[in-house]
């Protein structure tokens, strides 16, 4: 990995942020935090004299906002305790290596014991934008892993303490208590709704659920092209047709209300399409939207034609809000990609669910059911996985490029599915011990844990949703997720057009003349 620019090697300190915003351990996290707010960083470093002896970062403010009882609000409490740091001699290099190997976002740099200065990912993000692009050469893991590409203020994945909130909440927490309509509030609007304004946001959602006319009378189209298309690829050619036939343009043309409006529609309609396109494929007569319904209880019965139990569709609601929003997944930040060149917002959200479609994203869950139906019973669950694993097979529902730990959503489905019962899950236990247990023996030093879709499949199945509906129900969540950053990048636009690194045969040479 080589960060360098215009042919010189950069040290720490030519990129370092001085001075450096800082607090003492006995102050409130209060008042740090406000500085942090007022300074706009993202960090405050705890210092004893000139002497670093903690840092406080955003992440703690999420803890302490999520442990509403806890005791004390002195920094001292809250702060990570020496932190690692980096000399101001060292190359931008080995900070950028550490960065992104410890997930560390700032690192304070010290010389001789005394703190000087702070360096970020955003520094060295800094050195990428001034440098024409000829004349830099900035390496990135591939899969562009750990690398910051964007700011965001909709939410973030802190994958090795096995942690993600949207805003400033912590997400499992808001998926136990709260309503996917108060999430999608406190995603579009950047907070939580009181009781009139969830009323006013429910009621203006309702009849945005309904497929327009013309679109309803195409739906059966679709389906006598591609009968056998998977939900998602029938859902990505609804979405655009959706969005030509309701004349969405350009985002680069729309005022934010304007889009707002669009995305409100894009979210509120996707459930009843991809329901009705289910219906469809399976000769069944289409449910209409249920005003009365809240969003998962009217999803299920647009999708299984009547009104199901309400445990079930609590069940399928907290799926539902944990998978609204992870971080710069694969999706998201195609829709933001798309988005950034002012391309219309359905355009965006065809873009997102194609990249969701993929199995290595959002087309696992169903493969992951798959998988434990074919392993069958527990005494074949060790040769099956062995064998899997052997052959270069990924065992579906484990592994994620962020975790490397427990994904807090596959806890908390597996917690669902517990409550739920049934057949499988107690099945499903076993085989998720025995794979991580094969995982850790035949690919050691990987971290590979169970993520949210091996319990999610589990979950849906226990509430009556059709395998083939399982990755369409992600999307259905996800695309509030998408709209939310779609919002936020068009809020803030410039073009997201990054450079490769060209590794065939050098030019120029010759074009050889034709045959
Ligand atoms: N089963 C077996 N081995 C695995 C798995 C898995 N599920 N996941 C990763 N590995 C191994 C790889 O074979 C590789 O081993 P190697 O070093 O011997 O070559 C190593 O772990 C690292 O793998 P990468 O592909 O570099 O890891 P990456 O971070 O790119 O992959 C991914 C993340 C794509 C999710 C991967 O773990 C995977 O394919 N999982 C299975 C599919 C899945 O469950 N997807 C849903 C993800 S959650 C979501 O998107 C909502």
């Amino acid at each position: 990995m080589a960060v360098t620019g215009a042919g010189t090697t950069r040290t720490v300190a030519d990129i370092m942020s001085h001075p450096v915003v800082t607090a003492t351990a006995d102050e409130t996290v209060g008042a740090a935090a406000e500085r942090m707010r007022e300074q706009r960083v993202g960090s405050v470093v705890v210092v004893d004299g000139d002497r670093p002896v903690g840092i406080l970062t955003e992440r703690d403010l999420v803890r302490l906002a999520a442990a509403r009882a806890a005791g004390s609000d002195l920094v001292r409490d809250w702060m990570t305790p020496d932190p690692d740091s980096v000399a101001p001699d060292a190359e931008a290099t080995s900070a950028f290596a550490s960065l992104a190997e410890h997930g560390y976002r700032h690192i304070p740099v010290v010389d001789g014991g005394k703190l000087v200065g702070i360096v970020s990912m955003r520094d060295l993000m800094r050195i990428a934008q001034i440098q024409p692009a000829d004349h830099l050469a900035l390496d990135v893991p591939r899969g562009l892993e750990g690398v910051v590409v964007a700011e965001t203020a909709i939410g973030d994945v802190r994958g090795l303490e096995g942690f993600y909130h949207y805003r400033q909440y912590d997400a499992v927490e808001l998926a136990e208590t709260r309503s996917i309509e108060d999430v999608w509030h406190l995603l579009y609007e950047g907070e939580l709704p009181n009781r009139a304004e969830r009323e006013a946001f429910m009621r203006e959602i309702a009849p945005l659920r309904v497929i327009p006319p013309a679109l309803l009378e195409a739906l059966p189209q679709i389906i006598i092209a591609a009968p056998d298309a998977p939900p998602l690829e029938q859902l990505r050619t609804a979405v655009s047709l959706l969005g030509a036939s309701l004349g969405f343009g350009p985002s680069l043309d729309l005022s934010a209300t304007e889009l707002r409006q669009q995305a409100l529609r894009v979210c509120a309609v996707v459930p009843s399409l991809l329901c009705a396109l289910y219906r469809l494929k399976h000769q069944l007569p289409v449910v209409e939207p249920d005003p009365d319904l809240p969003y998962a209880a009217n999803y299920l019965k647009m999708m299984l034609g009547e009104t199901q139990k309400p445990e079930h569709a609590r069940a399928v609601e907290h799926y539902l809000i944990s998978t609204i929003d992870h971080g710069f997944n694969a999706s998201t930040f195609t829709a933001r990609v798309i988005t950034s060149t002012g391309a219309d917002l359905a355009a965006a959200v065809v873009g997102g669910i194609g990249a969701l479609s993929g199995p290595l994203h959002g087309g696992a869950p169903s493969r992951a059911l798959t998988m434990i139906e074919d392993i069958g019973t527990i005494d074949k669950a060790e040769p099956w996985i062995r064998d899997a694993i052997e052959r270069g097979d990924r065992l579906m529902g484990f592994g994620h490029r962020v975790y490397k730990t427990d994904d807090p959503r596959s806890v908390m489905l597996r917690s669902v599915a517990e409550r739920l019962g049934g057949p499988n899950v107690e099945f499903a236990k076993q085989v998720e011990q025995k794979a991580i247990d094969l995982l850790a023996e035949l690919k050691p030093g990987r971290k590979l844990y169970t993520n949210v879709e091996f319990y999610a499949g589990i979950v849906m199945d226990a509430c009556g949703v059709p395998a083939e509906m399982f990755t369409p129900t992600f999307a259905s969540s996800r695309v509030i997720g998408w709209t939310a950053h779609i919002l936020e990048q068009a809020a803030d636009n410039r073009l997201i057009r990054p450079s490769a690194s060209y590794v065939g045969p050098p030019p120029p040479q010759p074009v050889p003349d034709p045959d």
